[in-house]
């Protein structure tokens, strides 16, 4: 029996890394999945690879007329939404004496306000019942060198997931957060200046993470499948953190 059969899911973000995880195995669970991102020729080779009738959707998660135009297109293809993973993100990291006004729009644009108004765009075709994904990230609950802006984006989605819940329980949807350590993805390319410094980037992370690696999309995917189905019914508000032991250990 498939998880998912007949969910209609849409995944931001989903033409690469933890996204694009997620997409393969919502897809081989049944799902009819949307992938959304601002790169056409990511999102296409992406929906060749995830197959079963996946569909990309160009737009970005800072922009609301694109949000709202996702949801218009989804809402006249399938007529409803079952699962909604924000997943949308990026890793802008940089000492505090040095962090320009330029990079704190970006990362709370795209992170926070992209994360807030992907779920309030989403709530004229999200189902009663359904189930909203947030992805945090574990250094919402840290403090790291580097990382205040990126991590207070991160705090801000955990805290999304508890007042969203508090708001919509009359319509039974319920919002989780997905919280990850470091997992191998592209994301480190966008933070080097070279495919070598980046892979050195992710190596030196796989060692500070005490499991000494780093996650994989596919281990992320498995903890959106249970938040995305019925198993996890009585969850909401609340977070799985997937992180190597770095929180805690
Ligand atoms: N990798 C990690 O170690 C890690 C750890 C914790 C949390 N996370 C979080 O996990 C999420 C996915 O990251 P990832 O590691 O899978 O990185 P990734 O491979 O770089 O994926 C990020 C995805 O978000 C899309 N995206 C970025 N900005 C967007 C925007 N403005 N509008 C629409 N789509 C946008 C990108 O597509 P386009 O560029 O085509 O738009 C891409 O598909 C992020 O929220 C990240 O913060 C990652």
């Amino acid at each position: 029996m498939q998880k998912l059969k007949d969910k209609v899911a849409v995944v931001t973000g989903g033409g690469s890394g933890i996204g694009l995880g997620i997409a393969k195995a919502f897809a081989a669970e049944g799902a009819q999945v949307i992938i959304t991102g601002r790169n056409r020729v990511t999102l296409d080779k992406a929906v060749v690879e995830i197959g079963f009738n996946t569909v990309g959707l160009q737009g970005d998660v800072s922009n609301l007329a694109d949000l709202s135009e996702i949801y218009s297109t989804v809402a006249k293809k399938f007529g409803r939404l079952d699962v909604l993973v924000a997943n949308a993100g990026v890793y802008v990291i940089g000492p505090l004496t040095s962090f320009t006004e330029e990079m704190f729009d970006k990362v709370s644009d795209i992170n926070f306000k992209g994360t807030f108004f992907t779920v309030q765009k989403a709530l004229p075709v999200l189902n009663d019942g359904a189930s909203i994904i947030l992805v945090s990230s574990t250094v919402n609950g840290k403090g790291i060198p580097n990382h205040a802006a990126y991590a207070a984006t991160k705090a801000a989605t955990r805290s999304l997931a508890r007042s969203f819940s508090a708001e919509l329980i009359d319509r039974r949807i319920r919002v989780n957060a997905l919280t990850p350590g470091p997992v191998h993805t592209p994301l480190f390319n966008t933070v080097t200046s070279s495919a070598e410094e980046a892979e050195a980037m992710a190596e030196n992370m796989g060692n500070f993470t005490p499991v000494k690696r780093l996650g994989t999309p596919e281990e992320i995917a498995s903890a959106a499948l249970y938040l995305a189905s019925d198993e996890s019914s009585f969850m909401l508000g609340s977070e799985i953190l997937l992180d190597g032991g770095l929180r805690d250990l």
